[in-house]
C-alpha cells in the first residue's frame, strides 16, 4: 500500500465508507478535498494533502 493510499485510509474513512478513486473524477477529487477541509472535516498538512491526492487521482486515472 502506498504512503498515499495509507493516509487516506487513516485520514478520510472514519466517517464514511472507503470511497474508491475511479468513482471520482480527478478534478472532481480536488473538490471533493476542498469540501472535505472547508467543512472542518479534516485537516490535512499541504504534504498530507497532496500525498492523498496523488494516491486519488493517479488511481483514478488508471481505470
Ligand atoms: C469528520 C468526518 C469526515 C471526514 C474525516 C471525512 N469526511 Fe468525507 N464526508 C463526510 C460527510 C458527513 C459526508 C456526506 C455529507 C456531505 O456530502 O457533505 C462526506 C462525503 C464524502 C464524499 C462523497 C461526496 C459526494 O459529493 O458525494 C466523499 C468522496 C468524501 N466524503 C471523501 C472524503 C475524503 C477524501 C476525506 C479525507 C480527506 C474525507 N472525506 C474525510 C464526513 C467526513
Amino acid at each position: 500500500m502506498s504512503s498515499g493510499e495509507r493516509l487516506y485510509r487513516a485520514k478520510c474513512t472514519s466517517c464514511h465508507r472507503v470511497y474508491e478513486p475511479h468513482e471520482q473524477t480527478p478534478s472532481q477529487w480536488a473538490a471533493t478535498l476542498d469540501k472535505m477541509e472547508a467543512e472542518k472535516k479534516v485537516h490535512l498538512t499541504a504534504e498530507e494533502r497532496a500525498e492523498i491526492l496523488g494516491y486519488l487521482v493517479g488511481s483514478s486515472a488508471l481505470r
